[in-house]
């Protein structure tokens, strides 16, 4: 794409097609202390880092490590290679327990989804899907050689190290509020545990390719988290959102009244106004984009099949993934917030689950959803 001196263009899986760019009107302060991310051993193994001792005169909880490190260590903005903070706080690193599963202790919102090692799977999984879908391509933005990549909730931090290989001379940087990457990454990729939710990323016209996939339920304000991507891009720059719709539906057959897909989005759509953090971007993105100033939004959509119902080999494929990828978040999806939002008991959702997964195995359904 090629560079407008005024514009910052703003694409997406869903990306833009408008000419109107109105900048967002977030201000921004360049910090340039950060958090990098260590290797995912136990809490114990890090050292106490320097702000530490402030975060613990509260009660160790999460608001209190937030607020310290957002006053000091917003790793949004400025890079500082050689910056002394490269330890985390143990609040950071003591994860909280939950039935089982363990869940970020960082940020100022609550993540609906575990960071233990069946969740990295999962999203690995994910992300095998998402490629196989793009045909072997990370993003559709029309960036051809990024330098300065920025990859928001990055998870296992799986795409930026593929960005990273792809794009040598790139500087590709993924922040989550859970340091689970892997501590060896290519030498052009790096990892800080960050909050994307926070009021002011404290950067301005700094990257050229900002990505974010997945980040349903994890953003209570889209037009506040695209107008901070708008305003950290440089001008030409360009963002790539890649969201599921959470409807599976089927074009081939009449699914039943008691469809557990069917049940699945009415339950998130309460746990959606109950959170106050929609599960459905996807459908709203290409608009969103658009209202926050971003210029030529295209907006692609891929039907993926739910299973390995179709003939046709690489739908198949594709459908075997995304099978793969859904049965096995069944429950990441759905427990923390039927339990914290809806008040379901360990019955109620491990019904719901089970029936969920079923139906995802179900091949007569014959099901579908977009990406
Ligand atoms: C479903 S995962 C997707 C991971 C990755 N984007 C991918 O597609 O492979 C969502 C990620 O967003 C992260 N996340 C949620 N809220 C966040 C926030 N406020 N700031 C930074 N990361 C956040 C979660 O910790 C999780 O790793």
């Amino acid at each position: 794409m090629e560079r407008d001196a005024d514009e910052v263009h703003a694409p997406a899986e869903t990306s833009p097609e408008s000419d109107a760019p109105a900048a967002p009107s977030t201000s921004s302060t360049i910090n340039d202390s950060h958090q990098q991310t260590p290797p995912p051993q136990s809490p114990a193994g890090h050292e106490k880092s320097s702000d530490e001792d402030t975060e613990d005169q509260g009660d160790g909880d999460n608001e209190t490590a937030t607020a310290s490190l957002h006053d000091d260590d917003s790793t949004l903005g400025e890079a500082d290679y050689h910056s002394e903070t490269a330890t985390l706080s143990s609040d950071i690193l003591r994860y909280r327990e939950e039935n089982g599963r363990t869940y970020h202790s960082y940020g100022s919102t609550e993540h609906w989804g575990p960071n233990d090692e069946q969740a990295m799977e999962q999203q690995d999984l994910s992300h095998h899907l998402w490629t196989l879908v793009l045909e072997d391509k990370f993003f559709l933005a029309p960036v051809t050689n990024p330098q300065k990549v920025l990859d928001l909730g990055t998870g296992t931090g799986i795409w930026a190290m593929d960005v990273a290989d792809r794009y040598p001379s790139a500087e590709v940087r993924g922040i989550d509020l859970s340091p689970i990457q892997p501590l060896w990454t290519p030498p052009n990729c790096r990892f800080e545990v960050d909050d994307y939710n926070i009021p002011d990323w404290g950067v301005e016209s700094r990257y050229d390719l900002i990505h974010s996939r997945e980040l349903l339920g994890s953003i209570p304000n889209w037009l506040s988290f695209l107008s901070k991507a708008f305003q950290a891009l440089k001008p030409g720059g360009w963002i790539d959102c890649a969201e599921p719709d959470i409807h599976v539906t089927s074009d081939h057959v009449q699914l039943p009244d008691d469809d557990p897909n069917q049940q699945w989005v009415k339950l998130f759509r309460e746990v959606s106004v109950r959170s106050g953090m929609t599960f459905e971007p996807a459908t709203q993105l290409k608009g969103w984009l658009e209202d926050v100033g971003f210029v030529n939004v295209t907006e692609k959509i891929y039907r993926v099949p739910v299973g390995i119902w179709p003939q046709d080999p690489k739908q198949r494929t594709l459908g075997l993934w995304n099978q793969a990828r859904l049965s096995k978040g069944m429950r990441d999806f759905t427990e923390r917030r039927m339990r914290n939002f809806m008040g379901w008991n360990d019955d109620e959702i491990d019904v719901l689950i089970a029936r969920s997964r079923a139906a995802v195995h179900n091949s007569n359904l014959c099901t579908q959803q977009n990406l």
